[in-house]
């Protein structure tokens, strides 16, 4: 049994603890491109950040979460993606990602979003909710690790596009 965690929305203080967290989560992460700290900065930095939850455990940040809005070439508008999605090495499979998960995915019903879309591994994903969709595509990935979850019932078909926050190389 683990302490509790305590998931809230980032603060000033805590941009240098997300840093650590997430350039450590991805270090030996499977499918990285070791950017996805300064993906982070970057949404930050153009106020793509639409959501940013920490976890933490014991007063220490253990683990983060971003949302940022995503473009539908089909033109549905208050569609975010999920991710850069971060715990450190030490205290994953503990349950504290899906807590993230779930506590970034109310906030944005509560936000009254259409949807949100990710990237990654369907078996971990699909247990919040999230299916492939045909018709709903993110270029160069294999369909299956792209995976959409509507709030409103509609998924748009056509391409999906990240904000140029995630080609950030610092
Ligand atoms: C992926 C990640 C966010 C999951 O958070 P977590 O707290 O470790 O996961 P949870 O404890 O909530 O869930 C555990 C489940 O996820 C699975 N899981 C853990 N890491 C996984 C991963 N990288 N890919 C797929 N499944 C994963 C476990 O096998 C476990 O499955 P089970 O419940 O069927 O046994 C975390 O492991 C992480 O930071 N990994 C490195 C960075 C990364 O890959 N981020 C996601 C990119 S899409």
């Amino acid at each position: 049994m683990r302490d509790k965690i305590n998931i809230r929305q980032e603060g000033n203080s805590d941009i240098n603890s997300i840093r650590y967290v997430t350039e450590a989560a991805f270090k030996n992460a499977e499918h990285s491109s070791h950017t996805e700290h300064w993906i982070v900065d970057a949404l930050r930095r153009n106020n793509q950040l639409s959501i940013s939850l920490v976890a933490e455990l014991d007063g220490n940040i253990v683990g983060h979460v971003a949302i940022s809005p995503v473009s539908m070439s089909a033109g549905a508008d208050d569609w975010y993606g999920l991710g850069p999605i971060s715990i450190l090495p030490e205290h994953q499979g503990k349950g504290i990602g899906s807590e993230l998960v779930r506590e970034a995915l109310s906030e944005l019903k509560v936000r009254h979003a259409q949807g949100c879309v990710v990237l990654g591994d369907p078996n971990y994903y699909g247990r919040f909710g999230f299916k492939v969709h045909e018709g709903l595509f993110y270029p160069g990935v294999p369909p299956e690790y792209f995976q959409a979850l509507s709030f409103q019932g509609r998924i748009p078909i056509g391409e999906v596009s990240y904000h140029d926050s995630f080609h950030a190389t610092e």
